[in-house]
């Protein structure tokens, strides 16, 4: 396939194309589902597709302070569009120098290994702001680079040579980065103590159950203890003892094979490892990449890896005991009971939404560092009742070999118990004031169509209730009794996302999707001080037939109890928005702009004829107020 079309397809899309799953869903089962999903229906979306919201009406007024300001308008400009009220401004952008030993950004060669090796790398997704002794940092993910911006400089578009994998793979990782604001404008501290950059080629400690074990051993790494890089990581999640957690997600399209006669494992297939990469070109010049030479590498990806931003010279852990799947976030919640609880979605057609909760307990102030290191994994069970509950995965209840095996192969222990199988969960977020998630569901073109890549059906009715779905929804649960730790919860749809000028079915969302406020595809989600949530899209911005309306991605923010929402920013030309932070005394807010124009049409931020770049920006009231 060439890498044009890979370039114009979604990571699942290609993976799809590459390695097709099963065709036939278990029909028989698709319709007894169906059939109680009128049950569903009838309690949940009546009138339509309104859904049941606890407390006020959708359209009841505000009184939240955050929430008091002029939705912007849907558009398709090259720009960050924001209500009057407020300002925005670039932080940081991918290729910009980190240390004054650097190289300037070059808009024709796009830079080389080294310099991207010293410069914040592409494609920003999940990040979060820490401050202590005041210095202020962020740390941010950088998901994986724009072949076709990044090698816009071949005409093959492509890496052609040793120095451009060198340069993909430093693109990727993380960025931790030094910031201070003069003027009111936020920026990088250039050669600041704190900048660091990790990449797919920093050294790595391998943590909890899965260390050690057979499947992680390597031609060059026999201990099965320490491996290197991170790549793909997509969002985030941040401790209360003041670490980074960044989620490994589509680590599994760096994986190739010059061995034609290699045959992927059945293990490999269901995480879409195959004998193709994406077009990064690793597995040529780096041979721990090449599945025939080191078919267990491939094992040590699709963590949480956990990093400690204020100490520079200190080696990430990967933390197996958090699953190995293509992890979207990790938030992270102390349940009363002092146990640490991380929930964390699996970004794929028909995966599954996932919890841990840790062993030990959190103590304030006290020696949190090998708290993600044991406890136990579940998976979410969802019934069409809205209840639900949280499957342990563990030797006994899957009948794997081991805890160790079950943190490797995650997505079949899962299967195994009969975990529901969602519409790609993306970000997770908590309320902040009490015990209610949230999870984005962001789209599923299979939902009821086909099973997911282990056969496991994807009937349509609970959570997931649209057959085909194009828009996606947000589901939220309650645990019960508020412990975090419960094995069980309710849940309800916090909003069905859609589009009501172009369709009347439930295609036109739930009762607070409005002709006003539509969008497409939830990604990102954070919770403000005030429990206001915030959504980010990555979704269609054609603007066009079922998107028309919609303009390009965008952020909104949602009342939890309301179910009101209002679209607070459009980004620019073909972005996606991802990335959320605030800075401690909530007067900035961080948002990422990921892979503006990369399809070729949009220059952001600079404009003009200029190499678009994924980027950080501040937003700020122009009265210096509070924004969440
Ligand atoms: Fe990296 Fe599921 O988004
Ligand atoms: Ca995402
Ligand atoms: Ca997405």
């Amino acid at each position: 396939m060439p890498d044009r079309s890979r370039a114009e397809m979604s990571f699942d899309d290609f993976d799809e194309a590459r390695n097709p799953g099963p065709e036939q869903c278990e029909m028989d089962q698709i319709i007894e589902l169906a059939m109680s999903r009128r049950g569903f229906l009838a309690g949940t979306l009546a009138a339509g597709t309104a859904i049941t919201l606890p407390g006020a009406s959708a359209t009841k007024a505000l009184a939240k302070p955050i929430l008091d300001f002029v939705p912007v308008i849907a558009n398709s400009k090259d720009t960050i569009t924001l209500p009057n009220s407020y300002d925005w401004h670039i932080v940081a952008k991918w290729g910009e120098p980190m240390w004054s030993d650097g190289t300037p950004f070059d808009h024709t060669t796009r830079g080389t290994g080294a310099g991207q090796e010293r410069a914040f790398g592409d494609n920003n997704d999940g990040m979060s702001f820490f401050s202590r002794d005041g210095r202020n940092l962020l740390a941010v993910n950088n998901e994986y680079v724009n072949r076709r911006i990044i090698y816009g400089n071949r005409q093959s578009k492509k890496p052609e040579n040793a120095d451009d994998v060198r340069k993909g793979k430093a693109g990727h990782g993380v960025s931790i980065i030094e910031i201070s604001q003069k003027g009111g404008q936020w920026s990088i501290i250039k050669d600041a103590p704190l900048n660091r950059r990790i990449t797919a080629d920093t050294p790595m400690t391998i943590t909890g159950p899965a260390a050690g074990h057979d499947l992680l051993k390597t031609a060059t790494d026999p201990s099965g203890k320490h491996c290197l890089g991170t790549w793909n990581n997509c969002a985030n999640g941040q401790t209360p003892w003041g670490t980074y957690l960044t989620c490994e997600e589509n680590f599994n399209g760096y994986f190739s094979t010059s061995d034609e006669f290699y045959e992927p494992t059945p293990e490999m297939k269901r995480y879409g490892i195959g004998k193709r990469d994406w077009g990064y070109g690793w597995a040529k010049y780096d041979e721990r990449f090449d599945l025939a030479k080191d078919p267990n590498e491939c094992n040590r990806a699709g963590f949480v890896v956990e990093i400690d931003p204020f100490n520079p010279a200190s080696t990430p852990k990967k933390r197996t005991a958090l699953g190995r799947f293509k992890h979207e976030n990790a938030e992270v919640v102390v349940a009363d009971n002092g146990h640490i609880v991380v929930y964390m979605g699996d970004d794929e057609r028909g995966e599954f939404l996932y919890r841990f909760i840790s062993k030990g307990k959190y103590v304030k102030d006290g020696d949190n560092t090998s708290l993600l290191e044991q406890g136990t994994l579940y998976v979410a069970k969802f019934n069409d009742d809205q209840t639900g509950s949280w499957l342990a995965l563990t030797p006994e209840t899957t009948g794997m070999a081991s805890q160790a095996e079950i943190c490797i192969h995650t997505r079949l222990a899962a299967s195994k118990v009969g975990a529901t199988t969602m519409d790609r969960p993306e970000w997770v977020a908590a309320h902040p004031n009490r015990a209610e998630v949230y999870c984005s569901l962001t789209n599923n073109k299979n939902r009821g169509k086909k099973p997911n890549r282990g056969g496991d059906a994807t009937p349509v009715g609970g959570p997931n209730p649209r057959a085909k779905n194009k828009y996606g929804q947000i589901v939220r649960w309650r645990p019960i009794g508020s412990d975090h730790t419960a094995a069980g919860f309710d849940w309800d749809l916090f909003v069905m996302a859609g589009n009501p000028v172009v369709h009347n079915d439930d295609r036109k969302g739930s009762a607070n999707i409005t002709p006003d406020n539509m969008f497409n595809s939830p990604d990102g989600l954070g919770f403000d001080s005030n429990g206001l949530l915030w959504i980010m899209t990555d979704g269609k911005s054609s603007n066009k037939g079922d998107f028309a309306g919609m303009g390009n991605n965008q952020m909104l923010i949602g009342d939890p109890d309301s179910g009101e929402i209002k679209r607070f920013m459009v980004g620019p030309k073909q972005c996606e928005v991802t990335g959320l932070t605030w800075s401690p005394d909530k007067r900035t807010v961080f948002v990422g702009i990921q892979h503006p124009g990369d399809k070729g049409d949009g220059h952001f931020p600079q404009g003009s004829d200029s190499t678009p770049r994924s980027c950080i920006i501040a937003i700020t009231r122009k009265d210096g107020g509070l924004i969440g």
